[in-house]
């Protein structure tokens, strides 16, 4: 067991990491070593990158790729990814290409709203609320007048504030509900910011109120959800069965086996875990690329593919009178101001890169990529199989896990053109080849 360590967040980056290797490696030279390595040569831009979290001691390097061709809305875009897994940005590519020969990706914002709670209790008669609630919102209104006035000059701001029993769901729980506009920006810190000024001008209310009482009120938390239903985009592509002919099988039985594909995701939640799993694969890699929260974004799809009850795909698909159409339907709440929109160097690039754009114009991006990844994943799926694409793809991974050099590398590579690389066979393949004998399988 290791000794705890008191004040750690107060020791220099240098003691941080000497604490660190000493404490937690077997050999601290090579583990200080590795996380030097990873240390930005401009000593500005590293600083920029320790500041971003707390106890940096290195950066944790992701790919960054990218993926052309995707014409959306009838603007064509090459697509900021920055993602670990092998075949995504290929997959990617791959769709877009395929789609922009059909006349690509379609891309709508449904709408923009996000939503934040004052979370409060109230032991006793709670109606005044309700029933004074116009004197209670000029008051919160009030409250946020300073925090709003920017937002407001924006477009944005405050659009509507209700009060919510939710004593159906938990004793004396009660909510004020409140939907804001947040233009380019994702909004949390303005909507946090405002809902605990509401709850502060809440508690005044109550106190204030000849039918309320300030003791009986326990607000106890203000802050937003991530959860964003009135924040949606919807992206689809179409075309007629006729231009489906894939991997071999007729556009007929792609067609109809690709809707049975999103059927059975929609009926079948282990399925469908990972058929989101694969939107997520190109919602997620453009996320980070554009300095936004996943983390969020993964919460808010989830939630949404609950919504009914049951966990369903976030796609939806239909053939109807020749013409086939695969459509996603997400809450996304995005920003291209705030965050690390301006710190993040490589974000400032993708932003660039995606033509500067608006939260909303990101909004179906972001979507399409969701979009995109899932028809890859779905294609290979119900063709030629999943590990065919994935494996070609993973095959450098393999190899380097194996030490091979740049030469066997291409070797490799070549005798597997025309097979599927399954982990196995490639180290088999390798092993002959360097004629050493296959490594036993470690328990
Ligand atoms: P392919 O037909 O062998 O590729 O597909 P190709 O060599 O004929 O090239 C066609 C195009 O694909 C290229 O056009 C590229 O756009 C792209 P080009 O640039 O030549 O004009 N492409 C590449 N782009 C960059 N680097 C490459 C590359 N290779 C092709 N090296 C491919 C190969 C992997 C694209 C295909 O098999 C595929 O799309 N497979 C699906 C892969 C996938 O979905 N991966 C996600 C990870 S698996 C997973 O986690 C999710 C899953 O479980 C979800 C689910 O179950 O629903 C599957």
């Amino acid at each position: 067991m290791k000794d705890p360590i008191k004040g750690f967040s107060k020791l220099s980056k240098a003691a941080k990491l000497e604490w660190l290797v000493n404490n937690n490696f077997d050999h601290p030279e090579a583990a200080r070593d590795i996380f030097t390595t990873y240390w930005h040569a401009d000593a500005a831009l590293q600083q920029r990158h320790d500041e971003f979290i707390e106890n940096t001691i290195s950066n944790y390097y992701m790919p960054y790729g990218v993926a052309p061709n995707f014409k959306i809305n009838g603007k064509l875009y090459t697509i900021p990814m920055a993602i670990e897994e092998s075949s995504v940005v290929a997959a990617a590519a791959k769709s877009a290409g395929f789609w922009m020969d059909r006349g690509g990706f379609t891309a709508e914002v449904l709408s923009t709203e996000k939503i934040g709670h004052v979370h409060f209790m109230y032991e006793g008669d709670a109606t005044p609320f309700f029933e004074d609630f116009d004197a209670l919102e000029k008051e919160l209104r009030a409250a946020t007048a300073e925090l709003v006035a920017n937002m407001e000059a924006r477009g944005g701001g405050i659009s509507q504030i209700t009060v919510v029993d939710a004593t159906d769901r938990l004793e004396n729980y009660y909510q004020l509900e409140v939907i804001f506009e947040t233009c380019d920006s994702m909004g949390a810190n303005f909507i946090n910011s405002n809902l605990e000024e509401m709850a502060k001008s809440l508690e005044q209310f109550a106190a204030q109120h000849p039918k309320l009482s300030g003791d009986k009120l326990e607000v106890v938390m203000r802050i937003l959800s991530n959860y964003t239903p009135k924040c949606l985009v919807r992206a689809s592509v179409s075309c007629p069965v006729e231009e489906l002919a894939s991997e071999g099988v007729s556009a007929e039985e792609f067609a109809r086996k690709f809707k049975r594909a999103v059927d059975i995701a929609n009926a079948e939640p282990y399925r469908a875990t990972t058929h989101n799993k694969g939107i997520m694969n190109g919602i997620d890699a453009v996320i980070i690329a554009t300095g936004n929260d996943f983390r969020a974004v993964e919460a808010a799809c989830h939630t949404h593919a609950s919504r009914s009850g049951s966990y369903k795909s976030l796609t939806g698909c239909s053939v109807e009178n020749g013409i086939f159409t695969f459509w996603i339907e997400i809450p996304l709440s995005l920003g291209v101001v705030g965050g690390l929109t301006k710190l993040h160097p490589l974000v400032v690039r993708s932003l660039e890169m995606l033509g500067k754009p608006n939260a909303e114009e990101l909004m179906g991006i972001v979507a399409v990529s969701g979009l995109a990844q899932n028809f890859a994943a779905l294609r290979a799926l119900v063709t030629t199989g999943i590990q065919k694409g994935h494996m070609k793809m993973h095959l450098m991974n393999i190899l380097t896990q194996l030490e091979a050099t740049p030469e066997e590398k291409i070797q490799v590579a070549n005798f597997f053109k025309d097979k599927v690389p399954h982990h196995r066979e490639v180290v088999n393949y390798f092993c002959a080849l360097r004629g050493v004998p296959v490594p036993k399988v470690e328990k």
